[in-house]
C-alpha cells in the first residue's frame, strides 16, 4: 500500500485573558448571556492580554507543543503551512513569522487563506505533500486573533459575540503503519456566498483601500448573513463527511470521534444528527473558546489528546464550514 501522512502530534495554545458572555453585554448592551448560550452555546471567550499581540505570537507555544508531542524538534520540520483568516499582517504572512519566531532553518512558509476550513484545505496540502515525498514533516498551524477585528457595537451583535482568539497546530509526516493515518481529506468551495461572510476594506480594489468613510461605515468589520451560512453549514458538513467516508471506505458508525469546527453548538448537534452521529462523539470547545476559525479543529485534536479521548486505533471524522464559502472533511485512522 502507498505511503499514507499521520498527524504525530498535536498543540494548542489559548490566551490567558477569559472574556464571558456577560462581560461582552457591558459593550454590547443589546445582548444577552441567554441569547448567545441558546443561540450558540457559547458561555466565554479567550483575548489576547494587550495589543502588539498577533496570530503567529499565538502560534509559536502551539507550534512547540505539537512539535514536542510528536517526539521531533524543531529542526525536523521541512515546511510550515499557516491558516489563518487574521494575519499579523496585510502581507508577508504570519508563516514567515513563526518561521523566525521559532528560530527554523530557511524552510518554506505557505499562508492558507481559507477561514473556517483553513486547517482542512492545510492538511489537504501537508497529506499530498508527505504521500508524494515531497517533505517529511510538515507543521500545520490555525491561529487567529480575532478580538481586534470586531464590533463591539449594538451593530455587530451578531457576529461579535461568536469569536474568540486561539492556536492549534499538528505535526503531519509519514505513517508508520500504513493501515493508519489520514484516509482523505475532501475540499469543496462555492464562491457565490462570498458576499454573505465577509470583511470588505482594506480592499485592493478601492483607491484608496480604507478611507474614514470606510471605517464610520463599519465596512471594516466582518459582515453575515448568519441564517444563510447556517443552512449552507448545515447541509454541506454531512454531505462532505459522507463523500470523505465513502471514498475511505468507513460507515458512520465506524466513527469513533467527530471533531467539526466550532462556529455553533446547535450547527454540530444539527450535523451530528443529520449523520447519525451519538452526541456523545462529538467534540465540543466552542462553549469556552467560541469560534477560533481555522483553529478550532487542531485544538479539539490537541485537547482530545491531552484528555485521553483520542486513542491511537480509533476513527475520526474531521468537517467544516466557513467563509467563502469553502467546506471540507477528513477521515484519520489514529
Ligand atoms: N444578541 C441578541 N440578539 C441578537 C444577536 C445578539 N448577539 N444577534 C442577533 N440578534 C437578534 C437578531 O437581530 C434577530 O432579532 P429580530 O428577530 O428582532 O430581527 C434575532 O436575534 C434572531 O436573529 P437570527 O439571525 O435569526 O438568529 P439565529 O438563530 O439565526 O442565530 C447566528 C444567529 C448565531 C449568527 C446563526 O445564524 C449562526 O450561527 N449562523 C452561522 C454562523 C457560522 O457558521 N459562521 C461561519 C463561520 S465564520 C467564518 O467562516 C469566518
Amino acid at each position: 500500500m502507498a505511503a499514507r501522512s499521520a498527524i504525530l502530534g498535536a498543540g494548542h495554545y489559548v490566551p490567558s485573558k477569559v472574556v464571558t458572555n456577560d462581560d461582552l453585554t457591558k459593550l454590547i448592551p443589546s445582548t444577552s448571556d441567554a441569547w448567545i448560550q441558546e443561540r450558540t452555546g457559547i458561555r466565554e471567550r479567550r483575548i489576547i492580554e494587550h495589543d502588539g499581540i498577533g496570530a503567529s505570537d499565538l502560534a509559536v507555544p502551539a507550534a512547540k507543543m505539537a512539535i514536542e508531542r510528536a517526539g521531533l524538534t524543531i529542526h525536523d520540520i521541512d515546511a510550515i503551512i499557516f491558516a489563518t483568516l487574521s494575519p499579523d499582517l496585510t502581507f508577508p504572512g504570519s508563516g514567515v513569522l513563526l518561521q523566525h519566531k521559532l528560530g527554523m532553518p530557511q524552510i518554506p512558509a505557505l499562508d492558507v487563506r481559507n477561514q473556517c476550513s483553513g486547517f482542512l484545505y492545510s492538511l489537504s496540502v501537508a497529506d499530498a505533500w508527505i504521500r508524494a515525498g515531497v517533505y517529511k514533516h510538515v507543521l500545520i498551524v490555525g491561529a487567529e486573533v480575532h478580538s481586534t477585528g470586531l464590533d463591539l457595537s449594538d451593530r455587530g451583535r451578531d457576529v461579535s459575540v461568536l469569536f474568540g482568539d486561539g492556536a492549534g497546530a499538528v505535526v503531519v509526516g509519514r505513517s508508520p503503519d500504513p493501515e493508519r493515518g489520514v484516509l482523505n481529506v475532501v475540499i469543496r468551495s462555492d464562491g457565490v456566498g462570498a458576499h454573505d461572510l465577509m470583511v470588505e476594506c482594506p480592499a485592493s480594489k478601492y483607491m484608496p483601500r480604507i478611507t474614514k468613510e470606510m471605517i464610520d461605515e463599519g465596512r471594516i468589520w466582518p459582515k453575515m448573513n448568519g441564517k444563510l451560512v447556517f443552512r449552507w453549514a448545515t447541509e454541506k458538513m454531512p454531505e462532505v463527511a459522507i463523500e470523505s467516508m465513502e471514498k475511505a471506505g468507513v460507515n458512520v458508525d465506524d466513527i469513533d470521534l467527530f471533531i467539526p469546527h466550532q462556529a455553533n453548538m446547535r450547527i454540530n448537534q444539527f450535523v451530528a444528527m443529520k449523520l447519525n452521529i451519538p452526541q456523545e462523539k462529538i467534540v465540543h470547545n466552542i462553549d469556552r473558546y467560541g469560534n477560533t476559525t481555522a483553529a478550532t479543529i487542531p485544538i479539539g485534536i490537541s485537547e482530545s489528546l491531552g484528555e485521553g479521548r483520542l486513542k491511537p486505533g480509533m476513527t475520526v471524522l474531521f468537517a467544516g464550514f466557513g467563509a467563502g464559502f469553502t467546506w471540507g472533511a477528513s477521515v484519520v485512522r489514529w
